[in-house]
């Protein structure tokens, strides 16, 4: 089952195969602030401090925002575009 732990409080949640990391943030009331929900404000930035590979891939609107913030460095996602496909991811609010 996948799990997501915010690593500033060190809670854990357990996920569904493919939940937006969005609502799992919400429902656990973890304080990551989110704009646009459309990955385009960059609000909603995180770190990725561990299993980056059990999120989806980046796609475009994403990878153009991170690289306009000079943060696409392969350790940071936007919450609102990323879904937890399997395994443990752990984040990192900013
Ligand atoms: S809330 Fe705007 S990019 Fe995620």
């Amino acid at each position: 089952m996948p799990k997501v732990t915010f690593v500033n409080n060190g809670e854990s949640s357990d996920a569904t195969v493919n939940q937006p990391l969005k609502e799992i943030t919400k429902t656990s009331g973890w304080p990551i602030a989110y704009g646009c929900e459309d990955g385009v404000c960059g609000t909603c930035i995180v770190r990725i401090t561990a299993g980056k590979e059990n999120l989806n891939d980046m796609e475009e609107t994403e990878q153009q925002t991170l690289e306009i913030m000079g943060m696409n460095d392969c350790e940071h996602r936007l919450c609102c575009q990323c879904r937890v496909k399997d395994g443990e991811v752990s984040i990192e609010g900013m």
